[in-house]
């Protein structure tokens, strides 16, 4: 942190700032409001004192006192902050002192600058070479698939040949690296993108940052996207967005697509209020942006489970934003593209008739059995309870008691269920990681996100054994909280299943140099869920030791999963000593989990 920004929040305190500003309420060890970023009737936005943050379960903003009148006042950083310096009764010297930029802040800003230009010169290249005499097929695939010659043009449409050191030989720069362009192996250097059609991804101002690379014709992975780097930050971007804001602002309502595609041929057919999310799901910064411009969204979705899930997901989270959703079914087997080519008409009436979401649920539900009713109920139960208007509650809880041949009763009982669970804090984990993200989640975020839960839990459980109440400095855990941590570790670390998955799975030990932020979520979450309840400290200890169990049966079920593969392969080429082997690990395994 800036030696400015550590000094005046020192000063300050985060709780009179917020409370100047809106009504704040004292709610167990914390501070509570409804929240100002997001329309609500119950309060989901809490402040704490201690750790000097925010955070909002509702539509997911946090962070500190500066950024919070940031948000609030709608100013850049270097406003906000001033308005907090002036809170602080520091002297002005000390902010003049400040207005001297660092050397490191100027050139870190130059990098940016220069990125910036080499990777719009990397599009500009694959650009042209798209157009070159030898590549007539990859143009001929294109516009096969519906794209006009100025589509690919407006859009910046390029193409990768399938050589290792392409851009390699016409930049030379070690920025290419930083950018995600190429990357470097035993000290070799090679382009990322080879032989796929290149989609460059591009920020609000339309610079190019990012690229999604589609493989020409069938094979896997489809796409391949640039990782986030210096330029780009994929749950902060949305494809297309430079180039609809216009038309979102016109037509007063934005068509969320997935695909790249979809997205394309949306623009190219006329309906240039279309923005797609490239390569992950939908995020709460995705919508913020959106908010922008508009409050009506329209989800095209595929028509396949994928999409469904997608559609309620997104719906759920736009909500909380106070969108307007509406979602258009599109028939089966189509996707926004292909439709919009075969039957333009079609397509309109689609889009016309777009539904609730809750209406496109059940229509999804195929058949009245048990088990799909059931699963249909999990999903169409909290987004009733999540309705605001009590008239389409019981509108929409009718028509579902209909649908499925229940009565109301039953439904009504669902609901009340659904609004008075109250889990243990750990079954929650769970339903938080995302199963449908598989293609831009790491391998290991499972076990990452189980690793986070433990080590919040465990400043959790320290909070409570030091009564002298700390305030925390930086947005890192204290040497105390460090400690424990590693002493779990180094517990583990003198396992077998350590020694099994240093084996099978090495690189996961990165998992573990991770640094040790704060995750304010998690951390605000199980204060509201606990500290009210006068639990004992037994209780805490009782949850750090399970946190630490689920972590480690996470990796558990990794190891597994590798060395059932392993086996496999090694059944098939009937290698028996391998199999052996793999056999005894799968016991040695079996061993450890009964501990
Ligand atoms: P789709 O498989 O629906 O792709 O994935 P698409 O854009 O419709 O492609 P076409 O029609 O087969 O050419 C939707 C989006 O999910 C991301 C891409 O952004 C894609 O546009 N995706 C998909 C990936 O990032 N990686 C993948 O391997 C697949
Ligand atoms: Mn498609």
């Amino acid at each position: 942190m800036q030696p400015l920004v550590k000094k005046i929040k020192e000063r300050v305190n985060i709780v009179d700032i917020i409370g100047s500003f809106i009504k704040v309420d004292r709610s167990g060890i914390n501070h509570k409001a409804c929240c100002p970023f997001h329309h609500e009737k119950t309060p989901s936005f809490f402040v704490s004192e201690q750790r000097q943050t925010f955070n909002c379960f509702g539509c997911g903003v946090k962070g500190d006192v500066v950024e919070f009148v940031k948000l609030y006042e709608h100013l850049d950083f270097k406003d906000a902050l001033r308005y907090v310096f002036d809170k602080s009764g520091l002297p002005e010297s000390d902010w003049q002192q400040n207005q001297e930029r660092s050397s490191q802040d100027i050139k870190a800003d130059l990098d940016k600058k220069e990125a910036q230009d080499i990777f719009e010169k990397v599009v500009n290249i694959y650009h042209e070479y798209i157009l070159h005499k030898d590549n007539g097929n990859i143009l001929l695939y294109l516009t096969n698939r519906g794209l006009k010659i100025e589509t690919i043009n407006i859009w910046k449409i390029g193409y990768s040949p399938n050589t290792w050191q392409f851009i390699e030989t016409k930049i030379n720069s070690t920025l290419l690296e930083k950018v995600g362009i190429v990357k470097s192996k035993d000290g070799k250097r090679y382009d990322f993108f080879r032989d796929r059609i290149i989609f460059p991804i591009f920020d609000i101002q339309g610079h190019a940052i990012a690229i999604s690379a589609r493989i020409v014709d069938q094979g896997e992975p489809k796409y391949l996207n640039s990782p986030d780097t210096i330029l780009f930050n994929k749950s902060e971007t949305l494809y297309g967005l430079d180039k609809a804001k216009e038309g979102i602002r016109k037509f007063k309502y934005a068509i969320l697509v997935e695909g790249q595609m979809d997205l394309l041929l949306c623009h190219q057919e006329g309906f240039n209020n279309t923005v797609a999310t490239s390569g992950t799901a939908l995020t709460d910064k995705h919508l913020q942006m959106l908010r922008r411009y508009t409050n009506n969204l329209m989800l095209l979705y595929d028509a396949d489970k994928a999409g469904l899930n997608a559609t309620v997901k997104a719906w759920s989270l736009a909500l909380k934003y106070g969108f307007e959703v509406k979602t258009a079914v599109m028939p089966e087997g189509e996707d926004p593209a292909s439709l919009l080519l075969k039957d333009k008409k079609k397509f309109m009436q689609i889009m016309k008739n777009a539904t609730h979401v809750i209406d496109f649920v059940i229509s999804q539900s195929d058949n009245k059995s048990r088990i799909s009713t059931k699963t249909s109920l999990e999903k169409i139960i909290p987004l009733i309870a999540s309705l605001e208007s009590s008239i389409d509650k019981e509108f929409f809880s009718k028509k579902t008691a209909e649908f499925f041949e229940l009565s109301l009763d039953n439904i009504n009982t669902e609901l009340q269920k659904f609004s008075q669970s109250e889990y243990r804090y750990l079954d929650t984990i769970d339903r938080t990681i995302d199963k449908n993200e598989s293609h831009d989640k790491t391998k290991y975020a499972v076990i990452d996100k189980a690793l986070a839960e433990f080590k919040s839990l465990v400043y959790i459980y320290n909070q409570q054994l030091n009564t002298q109440v700390k305030h925390s400095e930086s947005q890192t855990f204290d040497s105390d909280t460090t400690q424990k941590i590693d002493s779990y570790i180094n517990e583990y670390k003198a396992s077998d299943l350590f020694k099994l998955q240093q084996e099978y799975i090495p690189d996961l030990n990165s998992v573990f140099d991770t640094i040790d932020v704060i995750d304010e979520h998690i951390i605000f979450n199980f204060e509201n869920i606990y500290t009210q309840k006068k639990v004992d400290l037994d209780f805490y200890k009782q949850e750090v030791d399970i946190s630490y169990k689920n972590f480690v049966q996470k990796i558990y079920t990794m190891i597994y999963q590798e060395i059932q593969n392993k086996l496999k392969k090694a059944e098939i080429i009937k290698d028996t000593n391998l199999i052996h082997k793999y056999t005894q690990d799968i016991n040695i395994l079996w061993q450890n989990l009964k501990k």
